[in-house]
């Protein structure tokens, strides 16, 4: 078989314990740190709309990172009557995939400079991220030579602010790796980063009439889902978002065009008391609170046995405090910013409820200047008195007996999520009932429980948590094709 297709490994990425390394991604970034971005529709056709909106970073509001011209309503429609499917042949895109995973690497330090100033992204936050869309472009790349049907057509992909290049990049290269025209529309939080990707695309070879970009927010996203020209949507973010384009493909849109919707969650872990503690206070700080809990697979519900509960809350007390919650520019920082201000006042206003009620069981200081959330731990009484998805650094604890752990595992299936899970024992038969038992796509056992690996850790929900198939799994790009011939397995 063709090598371009076999060849498949995960981007080796940076070492950030490494000194010698950092202080090359030091220099690399250092270049762009006060770079007046820019981003504009990259259409296939002429553009209508003008308006400009100004991008400031959400740790330090006086950094204008860029500015970003909007696209209209009436460029979605002239973006899709302009689409090309890619009819490069199968090796060639395979070869345009792979250079543009090569040309991401290149610009790690214009990359980091964004991801950090735009997204507020700790570093190793920023390097897990362009690692992974890197990952995601080499992994398509290969899995072109599985695929036997032809490609649906014209796609549009919409994703979310917190993985402003991996999942963007993703969605973007299955697409095309299948060989349809893509409409990208990125998060109105992350335009900048967007545009950069899809200039690389573009400089590795892609056609523009291939892969057009439309920063703008919803109304752009519901311009273009609405449209029965549109043979497919790939959307990642909310499940309320996810219902809203379900609804307009059906009643305005193309009822037959598959929504492929990677969704929110309300993930669970366990924590018996067989489990070891230490190892389970790492992994639950870790899964609860890095990247300032701003991603869909954060654990938002600890459930610990009682018999071990007040030790390990302690250890967990202990652990926060050696956070340090500040710019993501600092080598120290461990919890960065939250996106915007809107969604820091919805995480605060949950934890000023919480705390009313006398449910804090512990928080650390919140930096002055920037859209900041320290981290927070409260008591629930279990996972039903969440209601939703608080996008944010609050860890929530209930406790369980021995007797009712039947019960717990209800509770959690009982949210209608269904993204990831964990469990932190040392009883082998409980883990094969657990595990059988939980109704969620992704489940973790004795680690933490976020940062899928692309192609060896297909990610992807159940329920309210999306509809698969996972993304960086084998199934994933050949929802982008017409699916009737088949597929040819590998
Ligand atoms: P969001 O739903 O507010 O926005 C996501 C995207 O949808 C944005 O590009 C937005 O402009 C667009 N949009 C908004 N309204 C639209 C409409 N009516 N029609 C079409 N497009 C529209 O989500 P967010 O706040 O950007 O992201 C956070 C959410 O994403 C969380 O719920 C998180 O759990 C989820 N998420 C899920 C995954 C996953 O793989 N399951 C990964 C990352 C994030
Ligand atoms: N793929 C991301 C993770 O696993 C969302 O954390």
């Amino acid at each position: 078989p063709d090598a371009i297709f076999c060849d498949r490994a995960n981007s080796r990425g940076w070492d950030w314990t490494d000194p010698l390394e950092m202080a090359e991604i030091y220099a690399a970034r250092t270049p762009f740190a006060e770079t007046v971005f820019e981003a504009t529709p990259l259409l296939a056709c002429a553009q209508k709309g003008a308006d400009e909106q100004r991008i400031t970073s959400p740790s330090t509001p006086a950094d204008h990172v860029g500015t970003v011209r909007l696209a209209a309503p009436e460029d979605a429609a002239a973006a899709i009557a302009a689409a090309e499917p890619w009819d490069a042949s199968p090796q060639d895109r395979a070869a345009t995939l792979r250079r543009a995973a090569d040309l991401y690497e290149a610009n790690y330090g214009r990359i980091f400079a964004l991801l950090a100033r735009e997204a507020g992204k700790t570093m190793p936050d920023c390097i897990g991220e362009l690692r992974e869309a890197v990952d995601f472009l080499r992994y398509y790349a290969g899995q072109i030579g599985t695929m036997t049907s032809p490609a649906r057509g014209r796609f549009v992909c919409i994703s979310p602010w917190n993985f402003p290049l991996a999942i963007f990049t993703g969605q973007i290269a299955a697409a095309l790796a299948a060989g349809n025209a893509v409409l990208a529309k990125p998060a109105e939080q992350t335009p900048l980063i967007a545009q950069l990707a899809v200039s690389l695309l573009h400089e590795a070879g892609v056609p523009r009439t291939a892969l057009q970009l439309l920063p703008g927010g919803g109304e752009i996203g519901a311009a273009l889902t609405a449209d029965p020209r549109v043979d497919g949507v790939c959307f990642t973010g909310s499940t309320a978002t996810a219902m809203r384009i379900h609804r307009s493909m059906a009643e305005t849109g193309n009822p037959t065009a598959p929504l492929i919707a990677e969704t929110g969650g309300l993930n669970a872990m366990i924590v018996d008391s067989t489990a070891l503690p230490e190892q389970a206070t790492r992994d639950i700080i870790a899964s609860a609170f890095q990247s300032a809990g701003q991603r869909c697979s954060a654990l938002r519900c600890l459930y610990v046995q009682e018999d071990v509960a007040d030790k390990l809350i302690e250890m967990l007390k202990g652990a926060m405090d050696a956070l340090h919650v500040g710019a993501p520019w600092e080598t120290r920082t461990d919890v960065g910013p939250i996106i915007d201000e809107a969604a820091r006042a919805k995480i605060a206003d949950y934890i000023e409820a919480a705390r009313a009620e006398g449910r804090v069981l512990h928080q650390l200081e919140t930096p002055g200047q920037g859209t900041y959330v320290a981290p927070a731990m409260i008591r629930v009484d279990s996972i039903a008195q969440m209601r939703e998805e608080i996008f944010g650094p609050v860890l929530n604890i209930a406790t369980f007996s021995a007797e009712a752990l039947d019960r717990v595992i209800d509770d959690i299936n009982a949210t209608g999520y269904g993204l990831t899970f964990g469990l932190h024992t040392r009883i082998d038969d409980r883990v094969q009932e657990i595990v059988d038992r939980i109704e969620a796509g992704n489940l973790y056992v004795n680690r933490n429980q976020i940062g899928a690996v692309v192609g060896s850790q297909p990610f992807g929900g159940e329920g309210l948590s999306g509809t698969g198939p996972k993304a960086g799994g084998p199934l994933y790009m050949h929802k982008f094709t017409t699916g009737t011939q088949g597929f040819a397995a590998r």
